[in-house]
């Protein structure tokens, strides 16, 4: 069994047999279609890889990709220092291959040739969808995982907001403050503009309209959003809330983008830079989250523990 990446032929094809867990209600031509044009968006170009693990007769076995993260790490003097972390998602083996150890075998695979090839490598995360037990056997530890639901509201925008669309994403990431931890990913604007292009493809097939703003700001405060047409919910990607006040008229402001883009509620995930402001507004449910478990294996030593790492939104992949 070997570990190779995969050829342009070898990724259309994946595509067609992991149409079965991630297709739906595409066909499975646009969700190959929809695969294309992501991977064709700039940050994929820049750092996505696709992962295969082969059978000595070369026969696919499992499948995976990553993507390349920014990420700090805090050194003995207190200074943040900047590594390389790699997301990884879309693991996968086909239901007549499953049970054999395949996807566990790829993810230490995958995991010993990021050590190798990665000297500033910091760590591996993901987002798992099937719970915590797969992945601790490759060495991935989960943090806790809760989001806040709020109903989406036909509010007015308060006078004291900005709307923001997708060319200020840039501007309002490099305004946010970065999160006060000893270590962290941090999407770059390709990375947040990568979900609103899967906003963009959804919104076409499914011939519903975006949002009219893909976040707001309001004093020094800061959210990006995007919408999971498919769930029906407005996901907040990046939340900056610097008092109760401006959390209140960003969240009230989301809400009301998501009701005029009928969608049924705004979701944020618990992050503990802002979990106390979002807990105290009013009509907020805190709730388990529902797949998606934040896991982090370290690629070097040094890291801190996995529940001290922050996980926004925007870094699911
Ligand atoms: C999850 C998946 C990749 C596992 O592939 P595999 O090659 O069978 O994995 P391994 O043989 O290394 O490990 C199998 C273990 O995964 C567990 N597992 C598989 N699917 C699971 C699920 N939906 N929920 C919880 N555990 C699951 C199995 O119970 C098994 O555990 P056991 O060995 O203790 O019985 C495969 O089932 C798959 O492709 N599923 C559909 C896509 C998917 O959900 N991918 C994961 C996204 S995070």
């Amino acid at each position: 069994m070997h570990l190779v990446l995969a050829t342009e032929a070898q990724k259309a094809e994946r595509d067609r047999v992991t149409h079965a867990a991630w297709g739906s209600p595409l066909t499975v031509e646009q969700f190959h279609q929809r695969e294309l044009r992501l991977r064709a968006h700039p940050w994929c170009r820049e750092g996505m890889r696709t992962w295969l693990l082969c059978a000595d007769d070369g026969r696919v076995l499992a499948s995976c990709e990553t993507f390349l993260n920014e990420s700090w790490l805090r050194g003995p003097d207190g200074q943040h220092v900047r590594g390389d972390s790699f997301s990884i998602a879309s693991v996968f083996t086909e239901e007549a291959l499953r049970g054999h150890g395949h996807a566990t075998r790829l993810m230490d695979l995958v995991a010993a040739e990021l050590e190798r090839t990665s000297p500033r490598g910091h760590a591996a995360v993901l987002f798992s969808d099937v719970g915590a037990p797969l992945y601790r056997r490759s060495g991935y530890h989960e943090t806790p995982a809760w989001d806040w639901h709020l109903p989406s509201g036909a509010a007015a925008v308060p006078a004291s907001v900005t709307l923001l669309g997708d060319v200020d994403v840039a501007a309002a990431l490099g305004r946010m403050r970065r999160p006060d931890a000893p270590f962290f990913l941090w999407p770059s604007p390709e990375q947040v503009d990568w979900h609103l292009e899967r906003e963009r493809i959804y919104a076409e097939v499914l011939r519903r309209p975006r949002p009219e703003a893909c976040g707001a700001r309001v004093g020094d405060s800061t959210a990006l959003w995007a919408m999971m047409a498919r769930y029906g919910e407005l996901v907040v990607l990046m939340l900056d809330a610097r008092s109760d006040a401006e959390a209140a008229a960003l969240v009230e402001t989301a809400r009301g983008m998501a009701h005029r883009a009928g969608l049924a509620k705004v979701v944020l995930w618990e992050e503990p830079g802002t979990a106390d402001r979002v807990s105290r507004l009013p009509g907020a449910i805190r709730v388990a989250r529902d797949g998606a478990l934040p896991m982090v294996r370290p690629l070097r030593a040094g890291l801190p523990s996995a529940p001290e790492v922050p996980f926004p939104r925007a870094l699911w992949v």
